[in-house]
């Protein structure tokens, strides 16, 4: 099978929600290659799969609005590694599955054999896809929250957490905001 259809195969396996995430993540990070001139889509690739390890985490867990114990936590904190584990043999370029695997910047991963080693030259891509991520999760609509940000509280939430990439807050500033 291609892997463009082994990729939309994928997607049509997750839940309605977090395929809308992964799409909203893919759409976002088309219009930021576009901006800043990133070429081979490497970024939207890594957008469209880095949540996909979610499949392994069941809708209790997805949708629970108590707080999470620990162990709940650790799971869902895994999924970068579990969406890596689902791709890690398409054929797509490495530097896919490294952004896909460290996209919440997990150094526990980072000396593990056999995971893709943390790419130095990758870092704003890391960073630009952990905000991505953060920001579609903000507005996107959920049926099990009964609230979602507009872009403007959004994009004050993320300055507030004082840690994202700038360039990319400020793109959402001028582009998503009005
Ligand atoms: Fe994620
Ligand atoms: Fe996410």
């Amino acid at each position: 099978m291609c892997t463009n259809m082994q990729i939309n195969e994928l997607i049509q396996q997750l839940d309605r929600e977090t395929m809308g995430h992964c799409v909203g993540m893919q759409n976002m990070a088309v219009d930021l290659e576009n901006y800043f001139n990133y070429e081979g889509h490497i970024l939207s690739t890594a957008a469209l799969l880095c949540d996909v390890g979610k499949l392994y985490l069941s809708s209790y867990l997805l949708e629970k609005q108590d707080i999470l114990t620990e162990f709940e936590k650790s799971l869902i904190n895994n999924h970068p590694y579990y969406s890596y584990e689902i791709i890690k043999d398409y054929d797509i370029d490495e530097n896919i599955k490294s952004l896909v695997l460290y996209h919440h910047n997990h150094s526990s991963y980072k000396n593990i054999d056999n995971l893709p080693s943390y790419n130095d030259n990758l870092e704003k891509l890391y960073t630009t896809l952990e905000l991505v991520d953060a920001y579609q999760g903000l507005i996107e609509y959920r049926t099990y929250r009964t609230s979602h940000c507009t872009p403007y509280d959004a994009y004050k939430i993320l300055v507030r957490e004082n840690c994202h990439n700038q360039d990319v807050l400020d793109y959402i500033k001028d582009n998503y905001i009005y």
